[in-house]
């Protein structure tokens, strides 16, 4: 039986982490890096398994919403990071962000 993973949680009212579990992101650890958000202490958001969001060929895809931060090609040892700097320290993790999605042009 294939898991019924929901695009997004709209009843709840804390702000989410969603990580894509659909099949190229599962290739790559998505499942641990699932994990390892839900093992994090992150009260104030809720963590979320979802299906595709995408960015297949750059996963892991976490995605911060509402604000609409992306990283990408996140690995379980990337999730302390982002917990630690972004989450509870409100600054994004730069080498984790989504190139595509968060253009920089370097000025
Ligand atoms: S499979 Fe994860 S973004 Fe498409």
């Amino acid at each position: 039986m294939e898991t019924d993973f929901t695009q997004h949680s709209a009843n709840t009212e804390k702000p989410c982490v969603l990580v894509c579990q659909h099949k190229s992101c599962l290739a790559a650890g998505s499942a641990e890096v699932l994990a390892a958000f839900e093992e994090a202490d992150l009260s104030e958001f809720s963590v979320i398994g979802t299906t595709c969001q995408g960015q297949c060929s750059s996963g892991p895809t976490v995605r911060i919403v509402p604000e609409e931060t992306w990283y990408c090609r996140v690995k379980p040892q990337d999730v302390p990071v982002i917990v630690e700097q972004h989450l509870q320290g409100g600054k994004l993790v730069r080498a984790k962000l989504h190139p595509r999605i968060h253009m920089s042009f370097g000025y």
